[in-house]
């Protein structure tokens, strides 16, 4: 899709709102909130929200894939979620289920790999076992990386890292001197993922809430207004205009 609209410069524009192709973010990273909101504000339950939210991660995959977005990492559950009422958290958790029983056979065809980061101990069998099926059955796709963070924690992960880190340099016999950003990389959840250009959060919330701590340290961050089952592919098309008007200077100097 991407290739073939190169090809054509006046649909590219017109579909993707004049979007700079040469400069979409290889990893863009979303904290989805607003669920809760969105339901109360229609007093509706609070799943329902989720519900929606779920159906807003199909538009945004959809979108992102189109694009040429080559890593999506949503958050989609915390590790301090757990203290939700037990019905919202059953709830939540049996969204991927639900998501991928639906959208499975439209990640294939559009050659999307679904990847996760997370801790696995204490999610639901039937949520492990959905996951599972749609990261054998998209194993060999090249497009779209879909990465959904469940029962992820930026402390948590970090913490683990460190863990595993302390106990390889023991074994190897060697000394804090070989500790530096690298190792540390190479031992995160995300070692697989370069680290995300933008960051989006929706609902107007301005926090990061211990998602992707280590990694967003130089991401660009967008804080939308829409509560989460508004946003769709638009949207996701307007941050993008916006990160394309920003200037990333890695703690340097710009060159004008
Ligand atoms: C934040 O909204 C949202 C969540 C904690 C859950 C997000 C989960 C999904 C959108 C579905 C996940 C689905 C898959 C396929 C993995 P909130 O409840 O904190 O909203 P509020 O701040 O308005 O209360």
């Amino acid at each position: 899709m991407f290739k073939k609209l190169r090809n054509n410069n006046k649909s590219e524009s017109n579909q993707f709102n004049n979007l700079d192709l040469h400069n979409i973010p290889e990893h863009v990273a979303i904290i989805m909130d607003g669920n809760g909101r969105w339901a109360k504000q229609r007093k509706m339950p609070r799943i329902k929200g989720h519900y929606e939210g779920m159906q807003t991660i199909k538009k945004v995959t959809r979108e992102a894939s189109d694009i040429g977005i080559k890593y999506l990492t949503l958050y989609a559950f915390s590790t301090e979620n757990w203290s939700r009422p037990e019905s919202e958290v059953n709830y939540i958790m049996n969204l991927p289920v639900n998501f991928l029983k639906t959208f499975l056979p439209e990640l294939i065809e559009k050659n999307v790999k679904v990847e996760t980061i997370g801790f696995q101990k204490g999610l639901p069998t039937s949520t492990i076992e959905a996951i599972d099926h749609a990261k054998e059955k998209t194993k060999n796709n090249t497009g779209l990386r879909l990465i959904f963070a469940i029962n992820y924690g930026g402390r948590a992960e970090i913490v683990q890292s460190f863990k595993t880190i302390v106990d390889e340099l023991q074994h190897k016999g060697l000394s804090s001197d070989d500790i530096n950003e690298d190792l540390i990389n190479q031992h995160l959840m995300t070692k697989n993922y370069p680290d995300p250009e933008l960051l989006i959060r929706t609902s107007g919330e301005q926090r990061i809430s211990n998602f992707l701590i280590w990694q967003v340290s130089y991401s660009e961050f967008i804080f939308n207004e829409k509560l989460w089952p508004d946003f769709d592919g638009d949207e996701l098309k307007n941050c993008l205009k916006i990160y394309q008007s920003r200037q990333r200077r890695f703690g340097g100097l710009s060159e004008e």
